[in-house]
């Protein structure tokens, strides 16, 4: 996430009847260490439902945590290792086509295009061979123009958009693990680029709209590229599911943006200029190009010649990630976060059941179109601690054509006032959804809303109940049933924040290592809940983590409450995505944007002033990374 997001997603001014203006938010503060007699009754309810075993064992937190860092570097506890895998511009394996980093970031767009991207975020490992051989998916979320050209932005040139275009997306490396280490396998029959030009098809009710329809896809069915991917979620038929946030920077529009336009934050000040010399991006010239962006999209790793396809059944927004649960009767169910201040959350449960594999196809082959059919619905979240999945179906409610909705297709388009109609909770910025594996607590980490109660915004409601909320909170909730349910129950995991803040309302109630604005959630195997923490520019530019040092990831024990700093990331980085091989020996982390400058986007010089991790070149760039942490003794991480 750029640091200069604050600036950005701030579109809702949608009038929908608040049910919490009324609530006392402080009633619904469930705080760690505190949840035990809700935890207990919700349980029982639960007891029998297939998504909802009883709780385990606490699983213990077995590393010595580390103290807050201002390192330009990775650190671990004593006994592990951290080793940088795959960054920025290394070639991802191609055959035959494998130009090397050039240190001064000369490389052009089309080497770029078969380079590892910039600013890696979510990632997944798909095993090949256990847990020594297998591949290593990543997204990367947006650029730093100042940084990838030698000369910074100045001038604009038509090359320059060509290979941001070609540092965005999605890569697919093959990774080995040699004595201990692991290393990327080039060349490699799986090694792939997705990036701006990339062709995607279209799944589900918009795929052939009129609304998707542009001069060079009159069909409607065929995006070139994906932008903006976040977080990053896997399907039990394994496949990758990748998030597109925030595609609306890129997009310009005219002087006066439509009334829709302003709804999905399209707007004239950002520091995105592709539409300078790729008119697709100018929102006059081809008012639909937009409409095909803001999709979860989904790739087949294990299928180099596959074609990703765009699922518009799970609704445009700015997709945080995709998570993926499993009904009783085998159907699948995907939660997503929409990552702008006052957005909403998002389950979308499939038609059909997921099929294995057989007949001569894989099981991703197998599952080929099944989401692209199912129900799609909006969390409100109501303030005596339960919550209603809103459907989003055209012909129910208001999701009628006399208000504006045509038919399914455009309701998913228009997601966001689909779900303005319904009366959804407006959030504080739903990062990573994450599913408690043993419990079966779905967990959404919201990073953060420094507006919330400020001019005409909303203010504090029971599921955000803090005014100014520079630190963010995760809340949690279980599905009355099984997830395809239509009715939870909900309370806040945990309230982030510094402890030796003096503004209340930024204090945090965390139990054990303070953290602020929770961004990647993952679950490991044992039930350890992972959190990877984005630190954002408003609460930065007051001074207010000072206590916290560099972004980080902790561990959190979901049962006990306690919450343990693991891992610390170089200068100015975010800490995200996190995936562990089968068996837990290791963790890949995605260090993304060291060195990243608050201020100068177009200066080529301004990150290196922070941070040249991982080369520590004496004029070295910084550059994003995977990171594979592994015990020295080969043991399970965190135990
Ligand atoms: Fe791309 Fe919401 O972080
Ligand atoms: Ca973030
Ligand atoms: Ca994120």
């Amino acid at each position: 996430m750029p640091k200069d997001f604050d600036d950005m997603e701030d579109s809702n001014r949608s009038s929908n009847p608040s049910i919490h203006d009324v609530s006392d938010p402080k009633r619904r503060i469930v705080l760690r260490g505190g949840i035990g007699l809700a935890a207990a009754a919700w349980f029982g309810s639960l007891a029998g439902c297939a998504a909802t075993p009883p709780p385990a064992a606490a699983p213990r937190l077995g590393f010595k945590g580390i103290a807050a860092s201002t390192a330009d570097a990775v650190v671990v506890p004593e006994g592990y290792t951290a080793a940088v895998l795959a960054p920025w511009g290394d070639p991802v394996g191609i055959a035959g086509r494998m130009p090397a980093w050039a240190s001064d970031a000369s490389n052009s767009a089309a080497e770029q295009a078969l380079q590892m991207g910039m600013h890696h975020d979510g990632l997944q490992f798909y095993a090949l061979e256990g847990s020594r051989r297998g591949l290593l998916v990543s997204n990367h979320e947006y650029t730093d123009d100042g940084l990838l050209h030698p000369g910074g932005m100045q001038p604009w040139t038509p090359e320059k958009v060509a290979k941001s275009q070609a540092a965005h997306g999605v890569s697919v490396v093959e990774i080995v693990l040699n004595e201990g280490r692991w290393q990327l396998v080039r060349p490699s029959p799986y090694a792939r680029r997705f990036t701006a030009h990339t062709p995607f098809a279209v799944g589900g009710p918009a795929a052939g709209h009129a609304l998707m329809k542009t001069a060079a896809d009159p069909a409607g069915r065929l995006v070139l590229g994906t932008i903006a991917n976040c977080a990053s979620g896997t399907t039990p038929w394994g496949t990758y599911l990748s998030g597109e946030e925030n595609w609306a920077n890129y997009f310009i529009p005219a002087d006066t943006p439509t009334a829709h336009e302003r709804r999905w934050g399209i707007r004239k000040n950002t520091w995105y200029r592709w539409n300078e010399h790729d008119a697709r991006f100018d929102t006059v010239r081809h008012p639909n190009e937009a409409h095909r962006f803001g999709w979860v999209v989904e790739i087949d790793p294990m299928d180099p010649a596959s074609t990703p396809v765009k699922r518009t059944a799970l609704g445009r927004a700015a997709h945080e990630g995709a998570t993926v649960a499993v009904t009783r009767d085998g159907r699948a169910v995907v939660y997503s976060g929409e990552d702008a201040r006052f957005e909403y959350i998002y389950k979308f449960v499939s038609r059909d059941r997921i099929r294995p594999a057989g007949g001569g196809l894989s099981a991703a082959q197998a599952n080929a179109g099944l989401l692209d059919h199912g129900t799609l619905y909006v969390a409100r979240f109501d303030a005596d601690g339960s919550g209603r999945w809103l459907p989003l179906v055209h012909g129910q409610g208001p999701l009628t054509a006399d208000r504006g909705f045509a038919d399914q297709g455009e309701v998913v388009i228009k997601a966001r006032q689909a779900s303005d109609a319904l009366g959804a909770t407006k959030m504080d910025r739903p990062e990573w959804v994450a599913i408690d594996p043993l419990a079966g607590w779905v967990y959404c980490a919201l990073t953060n809303n420094s507006s919330r109660g400020s001019g005409n915004n909303p203010g504090p409601d029971a599921a955000n109940p803090r005014a100014n909320n520079t630190m963010g909170h995760i809340v949690r909730w279980q599905e009355d049933g099984d997830f395809s349910a239509e009715r939870f129950q909900w309370h806040h995991f945990v309230l982030a924040g510094d402890p030796a803040n003096e503004r209340p309302e930024a204090k945090g109630k965390v139990q054990g290592d303070a953290f602020a604005c929770p961004d990647t959630l993952a679950f490991d195997a044992r039930g350890v809940l992972w959190i990877g923490t984005d630190i954002g520019p408003t609460a930065l530019n007051r001074g207010e983590m000072a206590h916290l040092g560099n972004n980080q990831l902790l561990a959190c024990d979901p049962v006990s409450g306690e919450v343990r700093r693991f891992l610390a990331g170089p200068v100015n980085c975010e800490v995200t995505g996190c995936s562990f091989t089968p068996d837990g020996a290791t963790m890949f982390v995605n260090i993304q944007h060291p060195g990243e400058s608050p201020r100068d986007r177009s200066d080529a010089a301004a990150p290196r002033r922070y941070s040249n991790w991982p080369d520590f070149l004496p004029d070295g760039r910084p550059r994003s990374a995977t990171v594979a942490v592994r015990r020295t003794d080969g043991g399970v991480i965190g135990t």
